[in-house]
């Protein structure tokens, strides 16, 4: 849940450092800091709160050196405070760490090393890194490359998770890294490389990657990148070039980067799309190769993931169901792990993902695959945690999200989900081709549905300036109108910390409808024409109770007296949630701003959780 940057090089360490930092603070930011080398001597910085109280720390542009480490942190083990910001260095002052994860073990570790002398200034479960790294310096280590072996000693000793970089002023040109299910890359540069959690924190320096993997260690100068096991024998490893262009992880003239998400949404459609789709052909998805023989053989679906991804999921669940006739079950990850699901070789499984880090997400996939299942990752970000460990991988293609709060995410986990669904109908023979090219058709339009959607917004506006200082909302609709909804809900929730609810608009008779009085604001999502006339009597249910209705649809709607009605286009049921949320992010995000919140960074919440 941090954000961690490294560099060494021939230029001035700090600049890129607080760079990258900036760049990751969606992945926390109750304090943020640093550590170089400076005249052969270790200096930490660190500051409480964002990056911009690090930057104002009096000399730290003053500092010249060419290596050093940063860190910005999402508090778990300790408050957020100067004392338990990383870097966290060793009782001796020579060996600094910056880490992202969690050390499960680091009270016995702690136990262990105050035994040996050690004291201890932070909470953090950090500060025994640094501190074991010198306690094997020290004792009975004799090779040459007494670093590296030190570090490898004390991550041994480490149960958790963990991606971690190293400096020492007694080795001022070199940075050491490794991970175990917490993310890390390294950039590699001319004279120079570079690491971070992510890739658009170092994009702008450049577009080859190495992408480390779990128990792999990295030896990093400015000219050379030595990669080891976990035994320590060294090996080499190829460069990734990411064709990414730098200006993707910058605003472009927008305030925030979740509305610049919004309003991406039309081409990150088409990114998904791609090459898959073509009228008259059949979905290409050879880059998974699943036959005919094995998905006849499937019994079951399960679609496990978090949060809005679990909301993408949900629709996935309805096209899948519809067009295959597989039974298909929708999952949150932290209770699927829990809850011993019937899984064998004829389960398959697909996790959905956007950072592809998600603890959760990741301990369900291995679940599954330990029982004989197949299991099939969606993620956004390429050589991710999930990726690598699921059998098959489908790339979103959304681009980087920057934004807490997940947009262009959802939308391409939603068409990717529906083209699988379509492809899986073709290999079984499920569907009608005529259904399935109306389909494919209602896909190919939607990157132009959604910039019509995205042109008339003035409505969302004045109903977010009408409703920005309520308390609650409640969010109704029918089948996948309801799946909707649950996104639509949790998106007011994180970013305007509004108590919402949603509910199937059939349930509010049987409970909910006791929370309707006067004046409270519900929000209808109406795209089903199938079900329409119910959603309707639904919806005039709290009108006559006083509510204050938003009603998004893209059917006509006579005689009806809702206070604002969003009208969206028509397209097949099944792709409509690509076209109903947009409204719903929009509305979350101008009662945000009317609210004077940072609508990018919520309170308590990061982009990914790598912890459980
Ligand atoms: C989305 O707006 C949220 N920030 C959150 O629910 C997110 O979707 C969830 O944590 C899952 O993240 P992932 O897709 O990276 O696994």
């Amino acid at each position: 849940m941090c954000g961690i940057v490294g560099y060494v090089g021939n230029k001035k360490a700090v600049p890129v450092l607080i760079d990258g930092l900036c760049c990751l603070e969606y992945r926390g930011y109750d304090s943020a800091g640093i550590a170089v080398i400076e005249n052969n001597q270790l200096c930490v910085m660190k500051e409480k709160g964002r990056v911009d109280n690090l930057k104002a720390i009096s000399g730290i542009d003053d500092l010249n050196s060419t290596i050093g480490i940063a860190h910005t942190r999402w508090a778990t083990h300790g408050k957020p405070s100067q004392e338990n910001a990383h870097p966290q260095i060793d009782n001796s002052n020579q060996f600094a760490v910056v880490h992202n994860g969690i050390i499960e073990n680091y009270h016995e570790l702690r136990d262990f090393l105050t035994q040996k002398g050690y004291h201890f200034v932070s909470q953090t479960d950090t500060e025994v890194i640094p501190n074991l790294i010198h306690y094997y310096y020290q004792n009975g280590i004799t090779d040459e490359d007494k670093f590296l072996r030190a570090v490898k000693s004390a991550v041994d000793d480490l149960k958790g998770s963990y991606a971690i970089e190293v400096i020492s002023n007694l080795f001022p040109n070199r940075l050491i890294v490794v991970r175990k299910d917490s993310p890390l890359v390294i950039g590699k540069g001319k004279g120079e490389n570079f690491v971070a959690s992510d890739i658009p924190a170092i994009l702008s320096h450049t577009k080859d990657f190495y992408l480390l993997d779990d128990n792999e260690y990295a030896v990093i100068e400015g000219d050379s990148v030595h990669f080891f096991d976990n035994s320590l024998s060294e090996h080499s490893k190829a460069v990734r070039i990411i064709e990414w262009d730098a200006t993707v992880v910058e605003k472009n003239g927008y305030e925030d980067y979740m509305l610049k998400e919004i309003y991406e949404q039309p081409n990150s459609i088409r990114e998904t799309i791609g090459a898959r789709l073509k009228l008259g052909e059949k979905c290409d998805f050879d880059d998974i190769a699943i036959t005919k023989e094995y998905l006849n053989n499937i019994r079951q679906i399960y679609i496990v993931a978090c949060g809005t991804a679990m909301h993408a999921g949900l629709v996935g669940k309805n096209a899948i169901e519809k067009l295959c006739h597989i039974p298909t079950q929708v999952d949150i990850a932290s209770e699927f792990r829990y809850r011993e699901p019937i899984i064998d070789d004829k389960t398959l499984c697909i996790y959905i993902s956007q950072s592809g880090e998600t603890a959760d997400t990741i301990a369900a996939l291995k679940l599954a695959k330990s029982k004989g299942a197949k299991t099939l990752a969606i993620s956004n970000v390429m050589g991710s945690s999930i990726t690598r460990e699921a059998d098959y991988t489908l790339y979103t293609h959304a681009g980087p999200e920057i934004a807490v709060a997940s947009t262009k995410a959802y939308t391409s986990q939603v068409v990717l989900l529906i083209m699988l669904a379509i492809h899986l109908a073709e290999v079984l023979k499920s569907a009608q081709t005529e259904e399935l090219e109306d389909l494919k058709s209602a896909i190919l339009n939607l990157p132009a549905q959604l910039e019509a959607v995205l042109d008339e917004t003035e409505e969302v506006k004045n109903f977010a300036k009408r409703i920005y200082s309520e308390h609650d909302m409640y969010f109704l609709g029918r089948g996948i109108d309801y799946c909707v909804a649950m996104e639509g809900s949790l998106k007011l929730k994180e970013i305007s910390y509004i108590h919402s609810e949603a509910y199937a608009a059939g349930e509010l008779k049987h409970g909910p409808i006791a929370l309707i009085e006067n004046g409270v604001t519900v929000i209808g999502i109406l795209t089903n024409s199938h079900l329409v006339e119910k959603s309707i009597s639904n919806l005039q249910e709290v009108v006559s109770r006083g509510a204050k209705t938003l009603v998004i649809t893209n059917q006509k709607l006579n005689n009806t007296n809702f206070n604002t009605i969003i009208n969206i286009p028509e397209t097949n049921s099944l792709v409509s949630p690509i076209l109903s949320i947009v409204p719903l992010q929009l509305l979350s995000y101008y009662i945000s701003k009317n609210k004077g919140l940072d609508v990018d960074k919520p309170i308590n919440l990061a982009k990914s959780v790598t912890v459980e």
